[in-house]
């Protein structure tokens, strides 16, 4: 994997007793319209930093965006408040919420926590300004990066003050994530499998090409399917379709192809006359469907062939359902590929709200060798590319080298 400091080994040196130590982790949880916490996952993920730090005998800030709020103009709703009672709980201990901290520093002592408030809110985090970079790498000895989910953003609290701050390194929760999907990209066990689904191509089609040259088998899924099963010369009625990208799918099979890999169409689907919660499901042949249905999941016989091919797999990167599992008529597929990924002895790893809703849906979590916090990073980091916060790491530990 790549090279960076780590937490652990600045901990294992005895480095951070006494220390101020700042930790940006990515709080930025969903909330109900009344702001309470409705999925905490990623506050969970983020505690083994903060216990670490603390029991390593730190002084420890941390901080995290929440949505996307006016720099200078933090509304109510944007407030780390609920996330400070929920770390509170988790941790068993006080967590103070901190305002304003950028110019009225962090005044904590060794052995306590303290929340800062949204990094979002101060002038100049977006456009990873320098000048703020600079004042929030003064505020501690040792800098600690635990946001996987915002490591494609060149933003102040994760980049810029990466390059300011004493020592900056990479917290358990960023490291588990580059090791995980390392693994599964970097060196994986053979077969590869990847299941590639959701609506749209254009919004994958950078990841569909890198991993069309990685994987052994490319499996597509959802509208995205629909584009490939045009591509094969197949009927696909009223389905969500991209026209101009079906010459991409056919690139995409014929690159697959040639390496000797392989992007199974499916042989039978479930349509359905209209995209409803109460639409009636029929199950055909793919050459049987009719100029007036909609493709809303793969077929018995399909789903059949990939739950085969996973649970013959090495390694499986899973990103989207394969149908519209949240109407339980056309969830068939993306369930028996749930159920083949869990009984599957390969190493597995999923990313992606819509993924992470389908794994808690067919309650499969425990079976998932690593569920990845990340969005955005995720997706970035299956297309291949360098996520600036991570890259930034690399810069500092290659100096120390
Ligand atoms: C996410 O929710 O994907 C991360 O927290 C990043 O948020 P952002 O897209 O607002 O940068
Ligand atoms: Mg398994």
């Amino acid at each position: 994997m790549t090279q960076v400091l780590r937490l652990t080994d600045l901990i294992a040196d005895g480095k951070l007793s006494g220390k101020r130590v700042f930790i940006r982790a990515d709080l930025n949880v969903p909330q109900d319209d009344a702001g309470h916490i409705t999925e905490d996952t990623r506050i969970r993920a983020s505690l083994p930093a903060i216990e670490q730090a603390l029991q390593a005998g730190a002084a420890v800030m941390v901080t995290s965006h929440l949505g996307r709020p006016t720099e200078g103009d933090l509304k109510p709703q944007d407030s780390l408040a609920p996330m400070a009672t929920r770390l509170a709980e988790l941790l068993g201990r006080d967590v103070p919420l901190i305002a304003n901290w950028v110019e009225n520093g962090v005044p904590i002592a060794p052995g306590q926590v303290a929340l800062l408030e949204n990094c979002r809110g101060n002038k100049g985090e977006n456009k990873d300004d320098d000048a703020l970079a600079r004042k929030m790498a003064a505020l501690c000895d040792i800098y600690v990066n635990d946001a996987f989910g915002a490591a494609h953003r060149a933003q102040a609290s994760t980049h810029g003050m990466a390059k300011y701050a004493q020592l900056a390194c990479a917290g358990p929760l960023l490291a588990a994530e580059l090791d995980a999907l390392g693994e599964a990209l970097g060196n994986p066990k053979r077969p590869l499998v990847a299941i590639v689904a959701g609506s749209k191509v254009s919004t994958k089609l950078t990841i569909l090409r890198s991993l069309a040259d990685k994987v052994d088998q490319l499996i597509v899924g959802g509208g995205i399917a629909n584009t490939f099963m045009v591509a094969a010369g197949l009927p696909i009625g009223k389905s969500l379709v991209e026209a101009d990208l079906v010459n991409e799918a056919k690139a995409i099979i014929d690159a697959a192809k040639a390496r000797g890999a392989s992007v199974p169409i499916p042989t039978d689907v479930v349509t359905a006359k209209a995209f409803s919660a109460s639409a009636r499901a029929e199950i055909k042949r793919v050459e049987a469907v009719q100029p007036d249905d909609l493709i809303l999941d793969i077929g018995p016989e399909t789903a059949r062939a990939l739950a085969a091919q996973l649970e013959k797999a090495g390694t499986i990167v899973w990103n989207g359902p394969v149908g519209v599992f949240e109407f339980d008529q056309f969830g068939n597929g993306t369930k028996t590929l749930a159920e083949a990924i869990a009984r599957s002895p390969a190493f597995s790893i999923a990313g992606g709200g819509d993924t992470l809703a389908a794994i808690a849906k067919y309650g499969i979590q425990d079976q998932v060798s690593y569920i990845s916090t990340g969005g955005g990073a995720f997706l970035e980091f299956l297309e291949g590319k360098k996520l600036p916060a991570v890259d930034v790491l690399e810069q500092r530990a290659a100096q120390l080298a």
